[in-house]
Order: C-alpha cells, then sequence, then structure tokens
C-alpha cells in the first residue's frame, strides 16, 4: 500500500465532507490521536482498517476509493522474465473429435502491472490440425469475453472466429495480427505440429473496466438505459442530443428556437452532424451544455474482428527515413477501440540516441531469438537491462526508452493503451488553477480549528 498517498487521500476526504481530524474522531468516537498517526502515514494496516470500517459506517463514502496501492514498477518498468512465465505454465484441455479431454492451449503469464489494465498472455496452441477449415470437430471456440483482444501471432497458427453465426478461419503466420471485440467466440490451432506455433493476446479493459465500480453499483437497468436510445436510433448525435435535453429542461421545440431556422434545418433535414462548422457544433454544446467532443461520436465501420497480414515493405523508418534506427510495423486496430494500438519494432541500429516515448501505457515482449538491449531514463538517471527472447516489460506512461541490438535484428511487439488522462479528463484539470494539488495536497481547506 502506498501510506503516503493513502493518507493524502483520507485528508481529502476530510476535506471534501468538511470535517477536520477532532470533528471526526469527535463524530466516530475514534480516538484523535489514532486518526493523526492514520493521516501523518505512519499506520498499521489493521489501523487503518479498523478506522475505515467506522469510518465508512458514520459518513457516505466507499472504502475502496480511500486505499491507494503502491506501484509494482521499479523505475518505471515492470521487468517480467521469461523463466518466470515458463514457471506458471498451465494447460487447458478441451474436447476433441473423439469427445476426449485433450490439450489445447499452454498458457503463459508474462508482464502484468497493476497500473494498467492489460492481461497479456503467451498462449502455445497444442491442438494441432490438418485443414483450416471452421467447422473442423476438433476446433472447441470460447464463449467470448469481455476484455478488447490484440493478437501477435508467431508460427503457423490457425485463427477461428464467430460472427453472427458464421464461422471463419484465417491462416496466420509470425508478424500477422488480429483485433477481437469483447463476446466474440473465437480460438486458435496449430498448422504443424513440428514447428513453434504460439500468439502474445494481449487483452485488455479499456474505460468501462476503468469505471466498472460505479456501473456496478448502479446496475444493468443504468446500462440499459445508457445504450436504449443509441439502439434505437442508430444515430449517435440524436441519441446524445435528446439525452442532453432531457439533462436541461429543454424540449425539442425550444431546443430547434435556440439553434435558429438555419441550422435547425440542416440538423433534422440532413439527420447528421457532418456538414456542420466548428463554430455551428460550438453552438450546439453551448445550448446543451456539453463538451463539443461529445458530439463527435463516429459510425462504428469496423467488423468485430480486423486481421493484418505482416508485408515486408510496408513500414516506417524511426525516427525518419534518414536515421534508420527501426522499423515500425503497425498492427492490427479498430475504430471500435482506437486507444488500443500493435507495432512490431525491429530494431536496427547498435548504438541507439533516438528515444522513444508514449503518453499511455505500454506493453512489449521480445518476440524474436535474438537479445536486445533495453535503455531507459527514469527520474533522469538512465538504467539499461538485457531483455532475452520471451522476456517481456510494462512501461509506465512518459517513460523514454530506446533498444539497442546485440546481434541479429531483435523484433518486439508493442501494444499501447489509453490510461485515465483522456482529453475530456486534461480539459478538466487543465481550468484547475493548482492542478497538481489534486493528489498533493496535505493541508486542511481552512486555517484554524
Ligand atoms: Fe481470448
Amino acid at each position: 500500500m502506498n501510506k503516503t498517498q493513502t493518507a493524502l487521500r483520507l485528508k481529502s476526504e476530510f476535506n471534501d465532507l468538511k470535517r477536520t481530524s477532532a470533528s471526526v474522531a469527535d463524530e466516530t468516537k475514534f480516538p484523535l490521536e489514532k486518526i493523526n498517526k492514520i493521516l501523518s502515514g505512519k499506520f498499521t494496516v489493521n489501523l487503518l482498517f479498523e478506522f475505515l470500517e467506522v469510518f465508512s459506517k458514520t459518513y457516505p463514502v466507499d472504502i475502496s476509493d480511500l486505499i491507494i496501492e503502491k506501484k509494482d514498477t521499479v523505475n518505471g518498468i515492470l521487468f517480467y522474465p521469461r523463466n518466470k512465465s515458463k514457471k506458471n505454465t498451465r494447460f487447458f484441455k478441451r474436447l476433441n473429435s473423439k469427445k476426449r479431454f485433450s490439450e489445447y492451449y499452454e498458457y503463459r503469464d508474462t508482464a502484468k502491472s497493476h497500473l494498467s489494465f492489460f492481461y497479456p498472455e503467451w498462449i502455445a496452441q497444442t491442438r494441432h490440425v490438418k485443414d483450416s477449415n471452421p467447422n473442423n470437430p476438433d476446433v472447441i471456440y470460447n464463449h467470448g469475453h469481455f476484455l478488447h483482444q490484440l493478437n501477435l501471432f508467431v508460427g503457423p497458427v490457425n485463427f477461428y472466429y464467430e460472427i453472427k453465426n458464421k464461422k471463419y478461419c484465417i491462416e496466420m503466420n509470425t508478424g500477422d495480427s488480429s483485433y477481437i471485440s469483447p463476446y466474440i467466440k473465437h480460438s486458435f490451432t496449430s498448422r504443424d505440429k513440428n514447428q513453434k506455433a504460439y500468439i502474445v493476446a494481449v487483452t485488455t479493459g479499456s474505460n468501462l473496466k476503468r469505471n466498472q465500480k460505479e456501473i456496478r453499483k448502479f446496475g444493468s437497468s443504468f446500462l440499459q438505459k445508457s445504450f436504449s436510445d443509441l439502439k434505437k436510433s442508430d444515430n449517435f448525435i440524436f441519441s446524445i442530443i435528446k439525452k442532453s435535453l432531457k439533462n436541461e429542461f429543454i424540449n425539442e421545440e425550444k431546443f430547434k428556437i435556440l439553434l435558429g431556422k438555419q441550422l435547425s434545418k440542416k440538423i433534422y433535414e440532413n439527420k447528421s452532424i457532418e456538414n456542420l462548422t466548428v463554430k455551428e457544433l460550438l453552438k450546439i454544446s453551448e445550448i446543451l451544455k456539453i463538451p463539443v467532443g461529445e458530439l463527435l461520436g463516429e459510425d462504428d465501420k469496423d467488423n468485430p474482428v480486423v486481421n493484418k497480414f505482416i508485408s515486408k515493405s510496408n513500414f516506417d523508418y524511426f525516427p525518419s527515413e534518414q536515421k534508420k534506427k527501426f522499423k515500425i510495423f503497425r498492427l492490427a486496430s479498430s475504430n471500435k477501440y482506437k486507444d488500443l494500438k500493435g507495432f512490431i519494432i525491429e530494431v536496427l541500429s547498435k548504438s541507439n540516441k533516438s528515444f522513444i516515448q508514449f503518453s499511455t501505457n505500454l506493453y512489449l515482449i521480445n518476440f524474436s531469438s535474438q537479445p536486445v538491449e533495453l535503455k531507459w531514463i527514469f527520474d533522469k538517471k538512465i538504467y539499461t537491462k538485457k531483455i532475452m527472447p520471451d522476456d517481456s516489460i510494462y512501461i509506465e506512461p512518459y517513460v523514454k526508452f530506446t533498444f539497442n541490438k546485440l546481434n541479429g535484428n531483435p523484433m518486439l511487439y508493442l501494444v499501447s493503451c489509453e490510461t485515465c488522462m483522456d482529453s475530456k479528463l486534461l480539459r478538466e484539470m487543465s481550468v484547475i488553477s493548482e492542478p497538481l494539488r489534486f493528489i498533493n495536497d496535505a493541508k486542511q481547506w481552512f486555517d484554524g480549528k
């Protein structure tokens, strides 16, 4: 547990509830010196839980909002060695065509940090097939799952999925990739007993997972109602307008008057906002009192599964055509979840001064047979680490890093996914006069008792 942050968090809750430690002690009958000990950050976990139980019974607070975990990274990264992966190997069995259970997958965990919602797994296909028939009785599909999934294929892997009761099989090879939407049934097998065949499946939970506590508390009717207008109209913009009008006590008639004849005609006749100017969009957002970005919902054009085959000529040099330090191959992506992105990095240089920096959560695995040197900067210090084949890493946002080859050209699979800091949150923070106080404020909100 991060005791300093937990103490600061508790202090901020006292401030938000307009209480001092003395008034909390008075109202909870919890000894003041013990409360002050907790607020100093020098407490035992038992004492904290003893207090939180009493505190949550007295005030409308959620205990799980008040505990801040310590980061599980060291100097900005979480390194997961291949032998640790190998140690947690577990085999899963599924029925075969003879209706007997036999091995299907060999699963290994790879670098997983609780700072992100990545669940990255190394999965070898131990069920072999002789064809690419999606209805092969030896192929057992799963039921689909909540997490979005981005796969890198290594070796001769058959990828199966089912959309609207139709089954598909795609023959994949090293460097190919696929994106799978939540709850799409899928499966993987190997086409060749004698070759290594595995996938690196990075599943991730998106903003739904991040916000699941609030959604779970309100329950399924809240979730259902939030989506019902969307489903009915198939028109994102009108469902947002309808919802926002209700939240503003404005009826449609009044809305049309506020828009003015011309703009109203433009929206309601075209049933679209595609031809609107930025000025017009801003006017709508002003009337509805919602950020203009909320009006820009995109159509859901992509299939629930997106496959991409690697092409040796389809890459960009990084950092530039002149400085060829890395080849960057872009992997499968979907407009269903644009924040989930995948790349292959081929390392071309032995001494590299070009650093890579993302503002997102990053997962990396060395899927080649060559070791590579990772160099990164954290708190102005430079660190290096040798990354062996099958070693994996989680990298915190804004950490600058680079790779140097040792021999051959190592290949890394990199997956990027958003943090909580989306544009809406950034805008919210930008209007606060002292945004850093949000997590560092140790003071009471007034001087006095
Ligand atoms: Fe999956």
